[in-house]
């Protein structure tokens, strides 16, 4: 995905480590990464519109809400995702031009009138852009056969969101070497809220650190960590309780490539390991459900701390698959769903209908 040379792609990487991801419900809380490190960084308000160098052919597509009021860069498209086949905007005055039109689910508000006013050009496509899970999802009436694509993390969507694991043109020869430990179990948890379907890991959570030292980390423990510390911390841990927010087929989300970019084992509590299977090579991963209980899991886990050997087994997939770390904050997690928006837009010029978008959602 990042192929890219220039400095800039080395910035955002760079960036990429400065943050954490409180997650989703800590809605308004959001870090401004250190400006000095990013030279070619435009500010959003000068740019919202960005055009790229000989862009007359490529398409419009303009983002009719910024999720959650939080404004981005665009660039950010082909700086770090290598992704410039559009024209991102959100000036609304360009809606008649514009070939994809990305509307955040949450954006609506619960007012149709929020939404673009129809007739749309007849090779216009509207995208949901929606990346919660179901748990976490209000129907909003009016909406089920509006949309042209989907975008969502689920593999069955139209344009998928995912932290895949992609495949190095060269296997590594040399031994994985890993940061230095000095924690066994962590855990950086900031959204409790039962409502949200948290209960299923609250649970699992305090069964388990009956048995095992876990060092939690986050907004209600007193430990909150700053972005620039979320990668290094991650780093600094034997093992990361990846355990998602609500349970549901795909659902498999940045919780998990963390610990993996970090060079952690994650320990995952979420859809079924065959799932997971699906997205990461086995092996990478130790799965809650492989063992009876809690403490059955606690055991296993202190007996892979005394040996060396058996540990680093779980991180054999590294010499021949690479994970990119995701962005930080809530001013960049949002922007790589737009940019594979962009992408597919770009690529895809074939009419498409969705139906019953609910109908499909929560099957
Ligand atoms: C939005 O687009 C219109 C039409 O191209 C243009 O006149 C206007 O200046 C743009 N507005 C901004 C804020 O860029
Ligand atoms: C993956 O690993 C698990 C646990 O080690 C094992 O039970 C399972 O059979 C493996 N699956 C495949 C497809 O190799
Ligand atoms: C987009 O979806 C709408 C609503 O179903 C439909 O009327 C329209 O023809 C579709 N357009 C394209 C380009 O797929």
């Amino acid at each position: 995905m990042m192929r890219g040379s220039s400095s800039k792609t080395l910035c955002w990487a760079i960036l990429a480590i400065v943050g954490l991801i409180y997650g989703v419900l800590s809605l308004f809380v959001y870090f401004e990464p250190p400006s000095p490190v990013c030279p070619t960084m435009s500010t959003v308000a000068d740019e919202k519109t960005y055009e790229a160098t000989g862009a007359i052919e490529k398409p419009i597509v303009l983002l009719w809400f910024w999720p959650h009021g939080v404004m981005f860069d665009f660039q950010i498209c082909s700086s770090y995702f290598n992704i410039d086949g559009c024209i991102l905007t959100d000036n609304r005055s360009l809606y008649s031009q514009a070939e994809g039109v990305i509307i955040f689910q949450k954006g609506i508000n619960w007012q149709l009138d929020n939404l673009p006013k129809e007739p749309r050009p007849y090779f216009q496509k509207w995208i949901w852009y929606h990346v919660e899970s179901p748990t976490n999802t209000q129907k909003i009436p009016g909406l089920e056969n509006l949309f042209n694509l989907t975008l969502s993390y689920r593999r069955d969507a139209d344009i998928t969101v995912r932290n895949e694991v992609t495949i190095k043109q060269t296997e590594t020869k040399e031994e994985v070497v890993l940061p230095k430990k000095d924690k066994l179990v962590c855990w950086i948890v900031s959204n409790n809220y039962p409502a949200t379907g948290t209960f299923v890991r609250e649970k699992y959570y305090t069964e388990l650190s009956q048995h095992i030292k876990v060092d939690v980390f986050g907004a209600f423990t007193g430990q909150r960590l700053k972005y620039e510390d979320y990668y290094p911390t991650l780093a600094s841990c034997k093992f990361y309780l990846s355990f998602e927010n609500s349970l549901h087929v795909d659902y498999i989300t940045e919780k998990v490539n963390g610990p993996l970019v970090a060079g952690t084992v994650p320990v995952v509590l979420g859809p079924p390991r065959e799932n997971y299977e699906q997205f990461l090579p086995n092996g990478s991963f130790i799965h809650v459900n492989d063992f009876p209980d809690a403490k059955g899991l606690a055991e296993f886990l202190q007996r892979l701390d005394k040996d060396h050997e058996a540990y680093m087994s779980y991180f054999e997939w590294r010499k021949y698959y690479e994970v990119t770390a995701h962005l930080l904050s809530m001013r960049n997690e949002f922007i790589h769903p737009v940019c594979l928006a962009c992408d597919h837009i770009s690529k895809y010029k074939e009419y498409h209908v969705v139906n019953d978008l609910y109908g499909w959602y929560f099957s």
